[in-house]
């Protein structure tokens, strides 16, 4: 069963109380089950990671281009000006889905600026925790499985 890593940036672990008016009331911890299922449907052994830190999110996609493993991230904020993540996110080799539950276009223009689009091999956005779900079905029929 191909691994799929699922990598989210800053503040998404507080999804559910986070300006539920644009992110929904969905939690972080519904998010991880949601993500696992629709794995499984997919046949993709799915890991669900967070993190608050830009270096610890470094170290990640690291790990995942050593072990060329396909990607969906959210990288949150760092989106908009993290080259760090964008140069991390160049060195995959494996599908990268660059994913937003918001529609980050019909936001502030700071937000219309993504430093990772240009290395990902594709980005959803808008459609909710369905972006995830939409996510893991491209890399899924990418990696055959
Ligand atoms: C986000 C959009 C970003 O602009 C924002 O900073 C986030 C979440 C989204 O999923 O819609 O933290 O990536």
């Amino acid at each position: 069963m191909p691994d799929v890593l699922v990598l989210n940036g800053p503040n998404l672990n507080r999804l559910g109380t986070r300006e539920p008016d644009v992110y929904g009331s969905t939690t972080y911890a519904d998010l991880v089950a949601l993500c696992e299922e629709s794995g499984a449907e997919l046949g993709l052994r799915v890991e669900v990671r967070q993190t608050n830190d830009e270096a610890e999110l470094v170290g990640w996609l690291h790990e995942a281009a050593d072990a060329r493993t396909p990607v969906v991230l959210n990288p949150a904020a760092f989106t908009h000006y993290s080259y760090a993540l964008r140069d991390a996110c160049a060195m995959l080799t494996a599908p990268l889905v660059e994913v937003h539950i918001s529609n980050p276009a019909a936001r502030e223009e700071f937000r219309h600026t993504s430093v990772v689009a240009a290395v990902a091999t594709g980005t959803i956005a808008g459609f909710g925790m369905d972006s995830y779900r939409l996510a893991l079905r491209a890399i899924a029929s990418r990696v055959g499985s």
